[in-house]
Order: C-alpha cells, then sequence, then structure tokens
C-alpha cells in the first residue's frame, strides 16, 4: 500500500477552507493537524493530504471533494522530525563559539527569500534570454542582483560583468575552467595542504579539477608561511600553465596580486582571483581588491559576505588571449554545467549585495579585523606558534606541533566543549588526517556581536581546550588517533567534568549573543 493510501486509511482527510480574518486570508483547518502528527511515523511522504480534496475509502475508492482546499502547513505540523532536527540545530549554532572561519550567520530578510516562492520558476538562460515563459519579475531581480554585485565592488559594468547563478563556490570553479580551458590543459593553485582549496588542483585525483585538468601546485616557503613566489615564477616557466590561480581556503595573508599577474602574463597564462574567503572584507575594502589585476573573480557568497549558498563569476569584458570571457562563462553555466538556475538563492544574494553596501556591514567587517588582532595577539603572548607568524585577514593558522599535540585531536576535545573550528594542514604535515593545526576565524561570531574583550576570553577557553587535549592524550592507551577519539567519550574519560565546565562557560558566553535571523 502506498505511503498516501495508509495515511488516509487511518482517518479521513482534512477538509479545508480559506477564511479572511484580521491577518489577511488564511487557511481555516477543520480536521485536527494533529492527525498527522498521530501518523506521521512509518509514511515516507510526511504530507499527501495537503491538496486533500481527495477522499479515499477503506475499499481504495475515491470520492473527489470540492476544489480550492489545498492548504499548507507549518513544518512542526507536516513533519515533526524534521522540525526537531533544525530547532535542535539551531540550539546547537546559539551554544557553540563558532570559529569556522567560512562560515557565518546570514539575515533574517535573505533566509526569507530563500524560503520564498522564487524557489517555484524554471529561468534558464539570462535575463531577458529565457527558455521559459513568466520571468518578467525573474529577470528584474537577476538584474538587480548582477547590478548590486557589480556596484558593491565598484566595477564598471562596462569593463566588468557578473554570472549570478552558480550554485556554489566549487561549481563557479569548474565553470570558469570549462570555459577557459579545454580536458587536460594546466593549472597552478596553491597546494592543498598549505591552504588551497580543492576545487583549484590537488595531486590525488579526487576533484573534477584534478580529473579533468592537469595540475601543477605553487607553495609556502615553509620558512616563512608566505606563499612562494620565487618558486611559482620558476614552475610557471616550466610548466607553462594555461590558468593560474590565487585565492585559498586557510591563507592568513594577502596574495601579492601584483606578482601574480606579473608571472601569468611571461608564461600566458589567464589570471583567475578566487576571493571565496575575503569577499566581505573586499567589498568593505577591509582587504586589498583583487579586480585591478585578475581576468576572472570567483567568490562563494555565504563566507565572510553573510548571503545565501551560493557564487558567482566576475569576468573582464575585454577578450583575454582571444576569448570572449563574457560568453565563454555565460555558456559553461548554462547550458556547460547547469539548468535552472536557483532564482531563490539568486533573490537573497541580491538582498545580501544591498546590504553589503551599508555601513554596518562595513563597520562589521573591520571589526572582523579587529578581532582577528586581538585573537592572534593573545595567541601569541600565551606562546602560540602562528603560521606566518600572524596574519592580514580574517583567520590565524594555528600550528600546535610545538604542543606536542595535533589539530584532529585538539578539534575532538573544543567540539565536546562547544567550541566550533576545524583542523587544519599546517606547513611541514605529513598527514592530511591529523594535521597539525588548526585554523580559527573571526566573521561567524563577530556577525553575532563579538567585540576584542570576547575574543581575548575565546582565546582563553581554547587554551583551555588545548591543555584537556594535552592532558588527555598522555593517559590515552594507545598511539592511533582512533584510541583518543573512543578514549575522551568513553564513560571513565577521567576529564569529563573539566571538559562541561569549559563548555559551561563557553556557553555562558555565547548565549548573551543572539543569532540574527533566527
Ligand atoms: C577558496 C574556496 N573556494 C571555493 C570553495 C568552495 O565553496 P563551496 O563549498 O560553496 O563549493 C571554498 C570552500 O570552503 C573555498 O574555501
Amino acid at each position: 500500500m502506498s505511503a498516501y493510501g495508509a495515511a488516509v486509511m487511518m482517518g479521513s482527510c482534512h477538509q479545508n477552507v480559506w477564511t479572511k480574518g484580521p491577518r489577511g486570508i488564511r487557511p481555516k483547518v477543520l480536521a485536527p493537524a494533529a492527525f498527522w502528527r498521530r501518523h506521521h511515523r512509518g509514511v515516507s511522504f510526511g504530507a499527501p493530504c495537503r491538496a486533500s480534496n481527495v477522499e479515499v475509502s477503506e475499499s481504495g475508492g475515491t470520492d473527489i471533494a470540492p476544489v480550492n482546499t489545498i492548504v499548507d502547513y507549518p513544518l512542526s505540523e507536516v513533519d515533526p522530525e524534521v522540525h526537531e532536527l533544525i530547532e535542535k540545530e539551531k540550539m546547537r549554532q546559539f551554544n557553540c563559539l563558532d570559529l569556522i572561519a567560512s562560515e557565518n550567520f546570514t539575515y533574517r530578510a535573505v533566509m526569507e527569500v530563500s524560503g520564498s516562492c522564487l524557489t517555484n520558476k524554471y529561468s534558464e538562460g539570462l535575463p531577458g534570454k529565457r527558455y521559459y515563459g513568466g520571468n518578467e519579475y525573474i529577470d528584474q531581480i537577476e538584474t538587480l542582483c548582477q547590478e548590486r554585485a557589480l556596484e558593491l565592488f565598484q566595477l564598471d559594468e562596462g569593463k566588468w560583468g557578473v554570472n549570478v547563478q552558480p550554485l556554489s563556490g566549487s561549481p563557479a570553479n569548474f565553470e570558469v575552467y570549462t570555459a577557459l580551458l579545454s580536458p587536460h590543459d594546466r593549472i597552478m593553485a596553491l597546494d592543498l595542504p598549505h591552504g588551497g582549496h580543492l576545487s583549484h588542483d590537488f595531486k590525488r585525483r579526487v576533484s573534477g579539477t584534478s580529473i579533468f585538468f592537469e595540475s601543477m601546485p605553487y607553495r609556502l616557503d615553509e620558512s616563512t608561511g608566505l606563499v612562494d613566489y620565487v618558486m611559482l615564477k620558476e614552475t610557471a616557466i616550466l610548466f607553462r600553465p594555461k590558468l593560474i590561480i590565487a585565492g585559498a581556503s586557510a591563507y592568513p595573508r594577502d596574495f601579492d596580486y601584483y606578482r601574480m599577474r606579473e608571472i601569468a602574463d611571461e608564461v600566458g597564462a589567464f589570471l583567475m582571483m578566487d576571493m571565496a574567503h575575503i569577499s566581505g572584507l573586499v567589498a568593505a575594502t577591509a582587504v586589498p581588491s583583487p579586480f585591478k589585476y585578475f581576468d576572472v573573480v570567483t567568490t562563494t557568497t555565504h563566507k565572510s559576505l553573510r548571503g545565501p549558498r551560493g557564487g558567482m563569476i566576475f569576468y573582464k569584458k575585454d577578450t583575454v588571449h582571444g576569448v570572449d570571457l563574457e560568453t565563454a562563462i555565460n555558456n559553461a553555466v548554462f547550458p556547460g554545467l547547469q539548468g535552472g538556475p536557483h532564482n531563490h538563492t539568486i533573490g537573497a544574494l541580491a538582498v545580501c549585495l544591498f546590504a553589503a553596501q551599508s555601513p554596518e556591514f562595513k563597520i562589521n567587517q573591520l571589526q572582523v579585523i579587529r578581532n582577528r588582532k586581538a585573537l592572534e595577539e593573545i595567541l601569541l603572548q600565551l606562546g602560540y606558534n602562528l603560521v606566518s607568524g600572524g596574519s592580514d585577514n580574517h583567520l590565524v593558522l594555528v600550528d600546535l606541533r610545538p604542543m606536542g599535540i595535533d589539530g584532529a585531536r585538539v578539534e575532538k576535545i573544543l567540539d565536546m566543549s562547544s567550541i566550533t573550528l576545524n583542523k587544519n594542514s599546517v606547513p611541514g604535515d605529513e598527514s592530511a588526517l591529523v594535521p597539525g593545526g588548526i585554523c580559527i576565524g573571526t566573521p561567524a561570531m563577530t556577525t553575532r556581536g563579538f567585540k576584542e574583550a570576547d575574543f581575548r576570553l575565546t582565546v582563553d577557553y581554547i587554551d583551555e581546550g588545548v591543555q584537556l587535549a594535552i592532558k588527555a592524550n598522555s593517559c590515552v592507551k594507545g598511539t592511533e588517533l582512533k584510541d583518543f577519539m573512543d578514549f575522551v567519550v568513553s564513560p571513565d574519560f577521567p576529564l569529563k567534568e573539566s571538559v562541561s565546565e569549559l563548555r559551561r562557560k563557553v556557553q555562558a558566553l555565547t548565549n548573551k549573543f543572539p543569532i540574527p535571523g533566527v
């Protein structure tokens, strides 16, 4: 029996009518919504009777009821199971100290658009050139989004264009490669263990980029923790890449854009900047803008920019190396790699780009930098070793190896203490699974209202967690990471109380700061 049949046989379907009240036209539910709560378990499709104009009898026959009875119930009634999990995630976000450099809290208005009717519309193509009808408002929304994107980054629309349809950062990058390169063409990007991103390249053929293109990484100078531009230049002269990529997932310093442009020109390569991590900072002019130097700039929209999950590709309108970037990139997005744009995301992005032009956004991004400075200062005072000695942006990379502990073990203890960050490779690391460092970012907690004093306290808590991890590691039997992971969650973990105490202190701090939009 179908889930639909099973559900409706347990009781009659709802009959609903629309009523006009003080809050406008709303559904009046005639049958108790609790019906679904009682029966939802074991029913694989949560709300078959939302369009509840069909009555199914015990014998399976149907009587057609009047139309106009299509009613939406709230998630809590349609699917209490998913609703409850979202509520738990909300509490987790509220309680935890989110130090993941690529995360942020978006605006209520952005979430409103993400959950709007824009999700219903197909609009393959670009504004004014669609494959479907009914796009008069969608066209206006996408055009507005493009205009705001160019405005935010102070780009002349005669010289730069933007595609706002990429579904996220990795697809945006792959769309650029599809536009500019042929299979097996050569790419140079920052090595993954030195802070690069999987979508740029990696020696192991695990990402689309490394499967379809040939890559040669450039790396950090391990003695300074800075990009080794000499090595990049020498390698580029030998390897002759068709594309050189700047930008990273875990690099605390500004890239030398000028130098990268020189190298790209010398070897005749396209030059692309992936500013995913820092696009909010660039928008607020809190770090240097890459646009003057690059042919193409990609970004995610959900990191420092605080928007919905998505991506953008900015391209020069001039022909570069004989390629019309605008046509090539737009065609790579659709029909190359995507179908219908996610209009709810594009609408939400338009709102985020509007908000990013406000004085409040600029203040927020400058505070991100001030908070990172406070974080960096206290970590250095406590004797922590920072890759490159510090940072220019929103994150610091801590090398824990001199303390005799690794990022994986520290990440675990901090996670148990409601401090969320990620383990990270540091130059010289041998294992990606048990890397020697942690990455700490300031955007998310700055959005919640943290100032320098809160980040100073944060460092105290991180330090307490690191000391607990070191202590736990000295008590564990066995040397494998798994031994440690099992030990710290076992009933006889001797530091359980200390971890709980740290968690209590962390939550006392985080609970003072609301989450926007939630
Ligand atoms: C520099 C950089 N580019 C691209 C991406 C990929 O973005 P997404 O996860 O949206 O695909 C990331 C993700 O963290 C990133 O750090």
